[in-house]
């Protein structure tokens, strides 16, 4: 800090570089006994750590927040992990819904876990689950003794290569998207690609809408990926058979491994969302309010969808895109089966979500829009544009 001498008196400047480092790390088998990764996997030196933490007069405690649908599939699995390694635990499983993604829920799991009573600098407190569990346990975390470490553990497709790669956590307030939350990343996540197998087929379109995000914003091959096995994806549910190395049944691997990576390339340098020209932003300008007006008969990436469908035609519109390519995007997201239209998504809607931006923003609307396939600029269009795309898109 700096001390500054005016007439008025005298101020002290604070500068804090803050440093957070974080794992992500793939994994086969998290829940098996053996696999020590969920419960040493954070420490920077894993052997020593793992030593220390079978010290007998040391027993190892976890709290572990599951959301209940999870719990009710893997919590047998999971009880098991725990007991056969010793560790004295409490579960938590909570119906983490979008529409109890509330600071109750937050404060209810802060409850139990101030009852429960970790050591904050050695036990870290874990979340497995969907989105919005992974959300509402970080903030808990964050919250709690002002910071305390946290594990994601995603076990939908959306949470996968989404949610559990930044570092947002939150909850929604006075009928806003995540309008209260935190930028603090958990100390590691484990991604299990076979918690997949299990999520509906809704849900597995729902977490491809976030892949295309990424491959309509940066990467060609992964628009082609999706473009020529959605279905794929789709029927075998991100579970790749090893016996056969054809490259449909790589494609699973492949996708998800483009998905983080473009998605760590967007967000590592700009963890607190500082720069305002996001490729992240695509597809999340008009679908907050459409989410939440609709709340619940769309999932998050649905209306996501909805929103870069939108997009994809202003984009047509102001001559970024050729019509083939605005085609190929469209097929491919029904491809993918997801919602390409909404009729709760007005005109009326769209400016206000617009005008909203704008305020947040810095006087900028700075839209992400796709130009061609996997590149993107930001934009801001004219009124007269946004019209005739909302008419031919209708
Ligand atoms: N923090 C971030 O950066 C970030 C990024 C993207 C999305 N999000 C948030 O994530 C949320 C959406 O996440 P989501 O799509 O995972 O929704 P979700 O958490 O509601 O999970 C979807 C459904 O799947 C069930 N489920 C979860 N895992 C399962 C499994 N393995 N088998 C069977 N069923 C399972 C859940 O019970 C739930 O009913 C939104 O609230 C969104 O705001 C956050
Ligand atoms: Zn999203």
């Amino acid at each position: 800090s700096y001390e500054t001498l005016t007439e008025k008196g005298t101020s002290w400047t604070v500068v804090t570089p803050i440093i957070f480092s974080y794992k992500v790390t793939e994994t086969h088998g998290l829940l098996d006994p053996c696999n020590a990764t969920l419960l040493t996997g954070h420490a920077h030196e894993p052997q020593t750590s793992a030593d220390t933490l079978r010290i007998p007069s040391k027993p190892i405690k976890r709290f572990v927040v599951v959301d209940q649908e999870v719990y009710r599939i893997y919590g047998s699995q999971i009880t098991k992990y725990f007991e056969v390694n010793n560790v004295t635990c409490k579960i938590l499983a909570l119906p983490t819904t979008e529409e109890n993604k509330s600071m109750e829920m937050a404060l209810k799991i802060l409850e139990e876990l101030n009852s429960f009573s970790i050591d904050r600098r050695a036990e870290p407190v874990i979340a497995i689950g969907g989105g919005v569990c992974l959300d509402i346990v970080g903030l808990a975390a964050s919250l709690y003794r002002r910071r305390t470490p946290y594990i994601r553990v995603p076990t939908t497709l959306l949470s996968y290569i989404d949610a559990s790669v930044g570092a947002k956590t939150g909850v929604n307030f006075a009928n806003c998207k995540n309008k209260l939350g935190s930028y603090i990343p958990p100390v590691a996540t484990y991604l299990d690609l076979s918690f997949i197998k299990t999520i509906p087929r809704r849900h597995i379109s729902n977490g491809l809408a976030e892949m295309l995000k990424m491959a309509l914003m940066k990467h060609k091959e992964l628009f082609e990926l999706l473009e020529k096995h959605g279905q794929h994806l789709l029927d075998s549910k991100f579970q790749s058979d090893s016996s056969v190395f054809s490259v449909s049944s790589q494609s699973a691997s492949r996708s998800t491994r483009l998905a983080i990576v473009t998605m760590l390339e967007e967000l590592a340098p700009n963890l607190w969302e500082d720069d305002l020209n996001r490729l992240v932003d695509f597809g999340h300008v008009i679908s907050p309010a459409l989410e939440m007006r609709v709340l619940p008969s769309l999932l998050h990436g649905e209306a996501v969808n909805i929103d870069m469908a939108y997009m994809v035609y202003v984009s047509r519109e102001s001559g970024q895109l050729t019509e083939d390519e605005k085609n190929r995007i469209i097929s491919c997201m029904v491809g993918l089966e997801l919602p390409v239209w909404h009729q709760a998504c007005t005109m009326e809607l769209i400016q206000s979500s617009l005008q909203d931006r704008l305020k947040h923003s810095g006087g900028l609307v700075r839209m992400p829009l796709p130009v061609g396939l996997g590149q993107a600029i930001f934009n801001n269009t004219s009124y007269e544009v946004l019209t005739s795309a909302y008419e031919k898109w209708c």
